[in-house]
């Protein structure tokens, strides 16, 4: 089978040195790009920037911004068999790139902020669709009522709820705890592990969805 996976942060430019991002490391997406390899599945790596070494075995397209990252998973779309957003994507970018060090002595700037557009929703979207979609959800509070939201809204066949609350789990650890929320309402906790064993059984599961698709 063939995987698109995406992993890491976006970095949405104020200035010529500001960024907007979050503290996404790539290690979940990574660890399921290598699952997937070792399965003996292709793997389409689009990641964001990270300090991470891409598995060698990967397709591996490197962008930065939420808007590259749209482009770059739509045009890698052709013969997906399994789509997994794992990419903490910023939700917000700055509406103007100023495109010069923008002076402290000028005082502390306004910086209005514009939605990104939503690369999950935008393949749950798609009419003619043949992977299978799953989709990630960082919550800090209410992790089923939010992600069982953001499975009917971006019209995903999986969503993996993950609880960035806990200290030593989701973003940068080497360890997470994972809920699989399905549209028939059942779901199943996978219990606190390293990211690479997390990633095996994701990557199962998600290759036996896709066959009694
Ligand atoms: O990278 P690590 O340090 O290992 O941390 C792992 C992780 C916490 C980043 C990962 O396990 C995780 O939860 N990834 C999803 C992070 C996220 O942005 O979640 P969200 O609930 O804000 O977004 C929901 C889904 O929509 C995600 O699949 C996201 O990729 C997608 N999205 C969000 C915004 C946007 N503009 N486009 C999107 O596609």
């Amino acid at each position: 089978m063939k995987f698109l996976i995406t992993a890491g942060p976006t970095r949405e430019p104020i200035d010529p040195v500001r960024y907007i991002s979050n503290r996404s490391s790539g290690k979940m997406g990574y660890a399921i790009a290598e699952a997937a390899l070792d399965a003996g599945h292709e793997v389409v790596l689009i990641s964001g920037p990270v300090a991470l070494v891409a598995p060698p075995r990967a397709q591996i397209v490197r962008v930065t911004t939420a808007d590259e990252m749209y482009n770059a998973v739509h045009a890698n779309l052709a013969d997906i068999d399994i789509a997994v957003l794992c990419a903490a994507v910023a939700d917000f970018k700055p509406t103007e790139y100023v495109p010069r060090k923008i002076k402290k002595n000028e005082g502390v700037p306004t910086i209005d902020l514009t939605p990104t557009r939503d690369i999950l929703a935008s393949l749950g979207a798609l009419k003619e669709k043949k992977f299978l979609l799953a989709g990630f959800a960082a919550e800090t509070d209410d992790l089923e009522k939010n992600a069982r939201t953001k499975l009917e809204k971006k019209q995903c066949d999986v969503v993996i709820g993950n609880d960035v609350s806990a200290p030593g789990l989701g973003f940068e650890s080497d360890e997470n705890e994972l809920t699989i929320f399905l549209p028939d309402h059942s779901s199943r906790v996978l219990q606190r592990a390293s990211k690479r064993d997390l990633a095996k059984s994701l990557v199962k599961i998600f290759c036996g969805m896709k066959q009694n698709c």
